[in-house]
């Protein structure tokens, strides 16, 4: 293998100013500048911002061999770190090492296949009553798809957290959640963060958010202590039983508990909506996928609610959610990382120290792995349909650090989809353009999407406790 020599390097991007105009464009529109990156240097490239080089990583065979082979000479670029750290504390989103490997460990047996099965009929309900008020309540009139998938999978993460919960809770949580997430994004940007005690109009906001949060979880926390009843089947109760199989009398510590219901409220939620937005705004405007989902749902469920099981049966709509998806990864670029040691990317060598990023809305929408790109082709991911390389659909991430929630947000994703078009059609407002997409810290649609909602005539539907 080749290493790194002045002769051999990594394809690189002169920035005038040490990089001080480029940071000014990365935080314009951050997609635009990596995508155009890519465009000169499709498998990797090389820029300097100030002191730092950084490596983007677009090949996926590179990015696997980074984030799957070498995942143990890595740590997540140490500002991440200290902003998310600001309002998820030590949790298993912002560790690294030992205290990552142990946490890690704990919570991955709650996060299995079989276990998140568990959380379907929960899931179904928070659907079942969302959608049904919504029933009631829409004539013709255009729905915030946004404001409705937010409801929804707050109530279901809430749910499946503690059991079940106040409804007064969810609009505070929810707001908190966004505040959160927004202040989050503009921080990775400067060089330092205020503390939180700062008298601070900005400050404050941020620290309201937080202890709305901090006083939801501490309730549920306590409530769950005083019956003093491990029964449950909620995450809480899988997260206070927790054991490190490596060391079975440790448990979490109360703060570690807190930091990580703090961490799968801010992490499992947002997500999951922002990914059904797009997806019910994909659907809209593609009505003859839209066909194929409601013929599929209607044979499979006939009236009944999904459960796993029955979702497998139903390609295209699985299908539509990986490729909405993949054209909108909720997390469009990942945790950029520090090599703690030389790493080998492909023929080069990454030297100690320097950082690697990787964004997945650019390598999921390159022309060399999907045929016209842009486009909404849910048939790529049907059983029989041509191989996609492995490690290119990366929504999720990969290697050890891979999204622990990655089934709980796909079962989810699939009941909500698959309760809606039983449910309703799904139809675009005629002359409304597609949104333009806005990178918070997901990645959201900048002009809402509302959409009608037609009542379909021909179903019954079961009631759900
Ligand atoms: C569509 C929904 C979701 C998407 C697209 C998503 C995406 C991701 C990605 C890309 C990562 C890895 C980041 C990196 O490597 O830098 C991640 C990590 C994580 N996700 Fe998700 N996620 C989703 C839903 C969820 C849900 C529902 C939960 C929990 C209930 C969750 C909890 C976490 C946690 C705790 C981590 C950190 C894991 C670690 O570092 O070990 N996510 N997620």
């Amino acid at each position: 293998m080749n290493t790194h020599t002045e002769a051999h390097r990594i394809p690189c991007t002169a920035a005038p100013l040490w990089g001080l105009s480029l940071l000014r464009t990365m935080r314009a529109d951050y997609l635009g500048y990596v995508t155009r990156l890519q465009n000169q240097h499709p498998d990797i490239a090389q820029v300097q911002v100030l002191n730092e080089h950084i490596t983007h990583v677009f090949h996926p065979d590179w990015v696997r061999q980074v984030l799957v082979d070498q995942a143990d000479a890595l740590i997540r670029w140490e500002r991440a770190t200290e902003v998310f750290s600001i309002s998820m504390g030590q949790s298993v989103l912002v560790t690294e090492g030992a205290q990552w490997q142990r946490q890690r460990r704990m919570l991955q047996p709650g996060f299995t296949p079989k276990r998140v099965a568990g959380y379907a009929s929960l899931m179904a309900s928070a659907a079942h009553d969302a959608l049904n008020s919504l029933m009631q309540r829409v004539g013709d009139q255009s729905v915030d798809m946004d404001a409705l998938m937010t409801d929804m999978t707050l109530d279901v993460i809430l749910r499946a957290l503690f059991g079940s919960h106040q409804v007064r809770d969810a609009l505070p949580v929810s707001q908190a959640i966004q505040t959160l997430s927004h202040s989050g994004f503009s921080e990775l940007f400067k060089p330092f963060s205020w503390p939180l005690w700062m008298p601070l109009p900005s400050v404050r906001k941020v620290r309201h958010a937080k202890q709305t949060l901090d006083r939801v979880i501490q309730q549920h926390i306590q409530a769950q202590q005083s019956t003093a009843s491990d029964d449950g089947h909620d995450l809480l109760t899988m997260l206070r039983l927790a054991r490190d199989p490596e060391n079975p009398e440790q448990r979490l510590s109360a703060q570690e508990l807190h930091d990580q219901t703090m961490v799968m409220f801010q992490a499992g939620h947002e997500t999951t909506a922002t990914a059904m937005t797009w997806w019910s705004g994909l659907i809209a405007r593609h009505p003859e996928v839209a066909e194929r989902i409601h013929a599929e749902v209607d044979a499979v469920l006939q009236g009944q609610t999904p459960t796993p099981a029955t979702l497998q049966q139903m390609p295209w709509l699985q299908a539509s959610l990986k490729e909405a998806l993949r054209l909108y990864p909720p997390a469009a670029i990942l945790f950029t990382r520090r090599a703690l040691k030389d790493l080998q990317v492909g023929p080069w060598t990454v030297p100690q120290g320097q950082l690697i990023a990787f964004t997945p809305y650019v390598i999921q929408r390159d022309p060399r792995w999907f045929e016209l790109p842009d486009e909404f082709k849910p048939e790529r991911f049907l059983p029989g349909a041509p191989d996609i390389p492995r490690g290119v659909w990366m929504p999720f991430g990969t290697g050890p650090r891979v999204c622990i929630g990655q089934h709980f947000a796909l079962l989810e994703m699939g009941l909500i989809a698959a309760m809606l078009m039983q449910r309703f059609r799904l139809e675009w407002p005629e002359g409304e353009p597609w949104p333009e997409s806005d990178l918070a810290v997901t990645l959201r649609p900048a002009q809402a999407i509302r959409l009608k909602l037609h009542q379909r005539a021909v179903i019954t539907l079961p009631q759900i406790g």
